[in-house]
């Protein structure tokens, strides 16, 4: 699957691509970080859709439109809060992915951007979420068309080097 992975550090709203992730939290109502920048410069109108959707449970996801983004869509994941990682977290910010991907191809997306989900204010070890991020995507796109390519956008360079080596692991 060379080529459908790729790692860009870049700030993830000003992508045009089909969807950009949001690393959102349970409420939906935005935040600070990526959700935070994403709501920004969304406009207000996201904020108005994502009140509609009553909420999303830690693992999954919800779709909504992209309003002033470049991208069409923004797919809201709500990532585990890092608490050691024997309280759940792998599972979950696992299931964050799946949640995206499945989403992206439902609605038959084809490039999608990614945050470094729970990397941020939830404190997950970046080397161990980016392993799952690119395992759990890799396993996804060796089973599905869709989406044709997915982008790991990452804003830091610690978060930048994890997912480099889980990207160089991943490839052999
Ligand atoms: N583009 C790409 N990545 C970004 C951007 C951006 N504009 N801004 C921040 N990031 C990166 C951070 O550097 C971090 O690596 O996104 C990653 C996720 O960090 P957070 O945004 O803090 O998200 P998370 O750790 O999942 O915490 C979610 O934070 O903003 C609140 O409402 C949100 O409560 C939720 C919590």
């Amino acid at each position: 699957m060379p080529g459908r992975l790729t790692l860009l550090e870049t700030d993830i709203t000003r992508l045009d691509v089909d969807a950009i992730v949001n690393a959102a939290n349970s409420s939906l109502l935005g935040g600070g970080g990526v959700d935070g920048a994403i709501h920004r410069a969304a406009g207000p109108d996201l904020l108005a859709e994502c009140r509609r959707l009553g909420g999303c449970p830690t693992g999954e996801a919800r779709i909504t439109r992209g309003y002033r983004l470049r991208a069409r869509h923004v797919i809201h994941t709500v990532g585990p809060v890092w608490h050691g990682g024997t309280a759940g977290e792998p599972a979950l910010l696992a299931a964050c992915y799946r949640s995206s991907l499945a989403l992206a191809a439902l609605h038959g997306l084809r490039r999608l951007a990614f945050p470094a989900i729970s990397c941020g204010v939830y404190g997950y070890p970046p080397d161990q979420a980016a392993r799952i991020a690119v395992a759990e995507t890799a396993a996804f796109l060796d089973r599905n068309g869709l989406p044709a390519e997915v982008i790991f956008t990452v804003f830091d360079t610690t978060v930048r080097a994890a997912y480099d080596a889980a990207l160089r692991q991943q490839q052999g």
